[in-house]
């Protein structure tokens, strides 16, 4: 038959755990008391988890999970005395431990540590419950009396103090059970303290009817905590007598004490906690730098003054769906074109990503470019802003929602621009250039007027796109790269030797352009035998011939007017004179559009001039033509 007697509840508790077979056995002096300052070389049983380390640690658990350990004196004990008056009676006994708990969590259940008297070393399998308190259980987990951890104040004052079970600090506990008055008495201190002499706990029972002959008296300790460990450092024991007193100087040391313990909710939630944490730590970094790299951008100091204009590359790459190939507009001569949405406004743009390895002349550009985010003007396709990156800048522009005329010109899907809508575009280019050249405080050169630079709004205006971009390939570094940019057909011979671009050239490139929308053709062209046709030296032989109604556009829907589109050729050949100084100004030319000026009659002698092919030849060396855009193809076209 087994009897329990469950002692004290130390954040779990200790469990008395008596035996009552009958046995005869007298006790002896040697049986009776014992003690271990420490339990290095001591003969404990041990089972569970349980271990001694060499220093002498009684560890009880050792912080693993769901962990059992128990450590017994290696004897029973005669808990009667035959030889007594009465034999039947349970004896006193004392006892003192030193103990540690290393816990995480103060209010965990199944934590604890107890003192166990037991018949059976085997009874010891239940959990106990783990709260901060101290109680005396006998035969059952119920407690016949429990209160918090703690003690009271010898200094007369009897102040009741807490004490933490957990709190990894070592604390010595006195049991005793008085068998003439019984009544067990439970007291607690920290490690160093003399025993206070009211005692923590108390509760009347009458072991005689609990304990029988022998028991095993030793500790148990349960934990389901990862991190909760169970130490003894010392303990003695005693019968009919107080408990011998330990070396408390003699105990082994404790582990370090490592990280404050921490409340239940910690518990569950802080190892979580943590590993999510370090996960999220891990994937920011990755993030971070991911993005880092992914958005990464050039800034410069000199920037700073063109804050505003300055767009982040996060935000044209949202905007363009990471700039891809669904919303190319277009690519060609200085790089690729994506309609983008600005997530933060709605507002439709058009992103040009243009390769510039050199930082020469690029911050004369950006001023450019932000002076000319100043520029505005109805037939100028508004510069935004722009952004820079390794190797690129980008350039944001509004969003031309009818695309480049070039592609309203050649491309035979699109159904071909009537004369009146032509000629509002060439007068709406003409105006933008005449801003750009007179009307604005200083003079811009857009250097590369085509029709694959001028887009169609909404309203079917011609806007002027890309002004100045050709000035920063001026200065590029490329081993390809000349002093001349533009596109054949388009460049003014006097580039060939001067290199250099003024309002003529523009005007040059105007003359070739306004050829170009009322012929339909482009510029330079290859005729049946390979050789290159000049569109310039084509409308001359057809005015020459007198005919040169017969270069207008056949595919001119409705027909038009003759007179104006002869005008429009003889302005384009006008404009296109090899001689710089015999082509009209951007004023003069709005004027003549206009009306408010008549066309001069073409001299006789620009007949007999050298041809615009044979210029070419001679001014442009090979050098530079292989670096001019022959083809003319396109910077807008061939989007979806
Ligand atoms: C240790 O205790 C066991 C009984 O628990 C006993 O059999 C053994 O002889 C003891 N060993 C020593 C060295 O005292
Ligand atoms: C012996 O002790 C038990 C338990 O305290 C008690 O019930 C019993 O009466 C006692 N017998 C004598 C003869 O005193
Ligand atoms: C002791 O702890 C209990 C429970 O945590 C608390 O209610 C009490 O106020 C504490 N007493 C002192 C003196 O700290
Ligand atoms: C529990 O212990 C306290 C403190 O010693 C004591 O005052 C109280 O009377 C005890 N309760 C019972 C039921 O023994």
């Amino acid at each position: 038959m087994l009897l329990l007697l469950q002692h004290l509840y130390l954040g779990a508790m200790l469990l008395l755990t008596m035996i009552t077979h009958g046995s005869t056995a007298a006790p002896t002096g040697d049986r009776d008391r014992f003690i271990y300052n420490g339990f290095a070389g001591a003969n404990l049983t041990l089972d569970g988890v349980a271990a001694v380390t060499p220093a002498g640690l009684l560890v009880l658990t050792n912080g693993c999970l769901q962990s059992k350990g128990h450590a017994f004196h290696p004897s029973t004990l005669p808990f009667r005395d035959p030889n007594a008056r009465n034999a039947t009676a349970a004896r006193s006994f004392s006892t003192t431990f030193v103990f540690a708990i290393y816990g995480q969590y103060a209010d965990l259940s199944s934590n604890g540590l107890a003192f166990v008297v037991a018949a059976d070393r085997a009874v010891l399998s239940n959990a106990m419950p783990g709260r901060n308190h101290v109680g005396v259980d006998v035969n059952s987990l119920k407690s016949i009396n429990a209160t918090d951890a703690g003690y009271y104040e010898d200094d007369g004052t009897e102040q009741f103090q807490n004490l933490s079970l957990i709190s990894r600090k070592p604390m010595q506990v006195w049991v005793d059970y008085d068998g003439a008055a019984t009544q067990v008495t439970v007291t607690m201190a920290p490690l160093g303290l003399p025993r206070p002499k009211t005692p923590l706990l108390q509760a009347s029972i009458d072991l005689s009817d609990v304990v029988r002959a022998k028991a095993h008296v030793g500790f148990s300790s349960a934990t389901s905590s990862l991190v909760s460990r169970h130490f003894v450092l010392g303990w003695s024991f005693a019968l009919d007598g107080p408990a011998p007193a330990l070396n408390i100087a003699g105990l082994p040391a404790l582990p370090p004490a490592g990280p404050k313990p921490r409340s239940k909710v910690l518990e569950i939630v802080l190892p979580v906690a943590s590993a999510a944490l370090v996960l999220a730590v891990g994937i920011a970094i990755y993030t971070l730098v991911r993005r880092r790299i992914k958005y990464a951008e050039l800034r410069e100091d000199w920037e700073l003054a063109f804050g505003p204009h300055r767009f982040a590359y996060k935000d044209l790459f949202h905007a363009t769906s990471g700039f891809s190939d669904k919303k190319l507009l277009g690519a060609g001569g200085f790089g690729s074109v994506y309609k983008g949405v600005l997530r933060k406004t709605g507002m439709e743009v058009a992103v040009k990503k243009v390769s510039h390895e050199s930082k020469q002349g690029l911050k004369e550009f950006i001023s450019e470019v932000v002076s000319m985010g100043r520029l505005r003007h109805r037939n100028l396709v508004q510069l935004l802003g722009y952004c820079r990156r390794k190797g690129k800048l980008l350039l944001i522009y509004d969003y031309m929602p009818n695309g480049s005329l070039d592609r309203h010109l050649y491309d035979q899907s699109k159904s071909a621009l009537d004369w009146p809508q032509r000629f509002h575009i060439i007068r709406g280019v003409a105006s933008g250039l005449l801003y750009l050249h007179d009307d604005w405080e200083q003079v811009v050169i857009h250097r590369d007027v085509k029709a694959s630079n001028v887009l169609i709004d909404g309203e079917m205006n011609g806007r002027l796109g890309d002004f100045g971009l050709a000035r920063l390939y001026d200065h590029g570094s490329h081993a390809h790269t000349t002093h001349v940019m533009g596109t054949m057909g388009y460049l003014a011979p006097e580039l060939g030797h001067t290199g250099k671009a003024t309002p003529a050239t523009d005007v040059f490139s105007f003359g070739a352009f306004l050829l170009e929308v009322t012929c339909g053709r482009r510029p330079v062209e290859k005729d049946g035998l390979n050789n290159r046709v000049m569109l310039v030296d084509w409308v001359l032989d057809n005015w020459r011939k007198g005919s040169i109604i017969h270069a207008v556009d056949t595919r001119i829907p409705d027909g038009y007017n003759l007179d104006e589109a002869s005008f429009v050729l003889k302005l384009g050949l006008l404009c296109s004179h090899p001689l710089p100084s015999a082509r009209p100004t951007m004023r003069q030319v709005v004027q003549y559009l206009d009306g408010a000026m008549v066309l001069p009659n073409l001299s006789p002698a620009y007949l007999g001039f050298t041809t615009i092919e044979r210029m070419y030849n001679s001014e442009f060396n090979q050098n530079v033509m292989s670096c001019v855009s022959y083809t003319a193809m396109s910077d807008l076209s061939g989007g979806r």
